[in-house]
This record gives C-alpha cells, sequence and structure tokens, in this order.
C-alpha cells in the first residue's frame, strides 16, 4: 500500500534518477531550476511517496517572494514513477500537500505546469495577474493557487526564490509593515539642537 511520508536524506539517492527518467538531463536549463538556485527546499513540505523501499513519487515546495514584498511557495518538482503514472498517486500527493500548505498557514502557491491538470487543485493563470518569472516560461503554464480567501490580493510581479544566506533570524516584512515603519519613523522631529 503506497503511503505518503516526510522526505529523508535517504531518499534523495532515488528522487535524483526519478527526476531524470520524467524530466530529462536538461531539466536544470528550467526557469524554475533557476529560481531555486540557492534556495533550499522546505522539509516540511518535502514529502515522498513510498511502497516499502521503492519511492514511487516526490514532491517539494519551495519559498520563494513574488514582487520582493509576498511571501509564497513555489511547488515542483512533482513527479511519479513513469510506470505508474496515471494510478492517482500524483493526485493524492498534490491533495495531501496542499492540506499541509495550508495548515502551516502558506497563502499562495506557485507553479509551472499544465492547467488541464492542476486547474482540478484551484490553480489559475498567474501571468495575467502579472506573475513574471526570471526567464522563459509559457504564459499558460505559469499558475497560483490561493490559499486563503483574497491572499491574491494585488499580488504581482517577478517571482524570486528566497535565498539560504537570507533565511537569517527574524523575517521579511511586509509592503504595508515597512510603510507603516516609515511612516512612524516620519512623526519623530529631529531633535533641534541636531
Ligand atoms: C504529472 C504527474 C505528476 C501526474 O501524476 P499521476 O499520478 O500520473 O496523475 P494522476 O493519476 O493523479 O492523474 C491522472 C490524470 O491526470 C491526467 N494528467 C496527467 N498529466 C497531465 C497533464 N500534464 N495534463 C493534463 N492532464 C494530465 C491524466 O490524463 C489522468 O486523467 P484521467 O484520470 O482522466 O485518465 C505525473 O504524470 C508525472 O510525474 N509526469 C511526468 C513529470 C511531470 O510532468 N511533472 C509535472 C511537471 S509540472
Amino acid at each position: 500500500m503506497p503511503q505518503i511520508i516526510h522526505e529523508q536524506p535517504e531518499h534523495v539517492e532515488q528522487i535524483e534518477p526519478l527526476l531524470d527518467r520524467c524530466f530529462g538531463p536538461d531539466r536544470f536549463k528550467k526557469t524554475a531550476y533557476k529560481v531555486r538556485e540557492n534556495t533550499t527546499p522546505l522539509p516540511e513540505l518535502s514529502f515522498v511517496t513510498v511502497e516499502g523501499d521503492k519511492l514511487l513519487a516526490t514532491i517539494r515546495y519551495w519559498p520563494i517572494m513574488i514582487g520582493n514584498s509576498t511571501s509564497a511557495l513555489l511547488l515542483g518538482p512533482i513527479a511519479v514513477e513513469p510506470d505508474l503514472q496515471g494510478k492517482g498517486i500524483g493526485v493524492g500527493l498534490m491533495r495531501e500537500t496542499i492540506k499541509v500548505a495550508i495548515e502551516l498557514g502558506h497563502h499562495l502557491i506557485v507553479l509551472v505546469g499544465d492547467p488541464e491538470y492542476y486547474s482540478q487543485f484551484g490553480f489559475q493563470n498567474a501571468a495575467v495577474l502579472g506573475f513574471e518569472m526570471p526567464g522563459p516560461v509559457e504564459e499558460r503554464r505559469l499558475l497560483v493557487k490561493e490559499c486563503a480567501a483574497g491572499a491574491l490580493g494585488n499580488v504581482s510581479g517577478m517571482i524570486s526564490g528566497v535565498s539560504d544566506t537570507l533565511s537569517l533570524p527574524g523575517r521579511i516584512a511586509s509592503k504595508v509593515e515597512t510603510d507603516e515603519m516609515i511612516a512612524g519613523l516620519a512623526a519623530f522631529a529631529p531633535p533641534s539642537d541636531a
């Protein structure tokens, strides 16, 4: 019976060959890989489907920013062992991991993939909303899912990976918070003898 579990270090040696089988060696040239450079997948949202010792599928989510002001997740890659595709493993992995992402409080999930498949999970076109990738991508395949009502708001802009060197204690303030802080600073009149 296949089981969805968190990815463990020992799964990596089966994940890379699976990704090669599913996407070919040119996969590293994709724009999504560029976004993920210098970024680490979130361990709490990296899952595999296994049956005994055999790895059947993988899915990972990465921290990104949209337009430098909104944090979100980039989903991908998701890959199912070619012999086992079309048996519901992909749908199961998508549904279960999206549930976890929502429970963890994430608001937006972006991915590059076929809308014919991903619309069933609530993904919609992101290019028409003004989302951009730092390289070539088919506009119809740039998708976003709102995990909390209203999360999309006026969000748009360039998608970038959150570099590991930025994963310092603390967090990046949102634009609204930054504006509030600046407004607060302006309220202090400089001392007259300054
Ligand atoms: C895409 C993928 C993850 C789906 O997982 P899966 O386990 O094969 O899919 P499921 O069994 O859950 O769903 C199968 C259904 O989705 C459909 N489907 C699968 N891939 C699709 C696609 N790219 N576009 C449209 N429909 C698709 C199948 O035709 C099938 O439809 P049916 O139920 O009406 O017959 C898997 O096929 C895969 O790993 N493909 C190769 C790698 C890949 O393309 N990954 C996605 C990159 S964004």
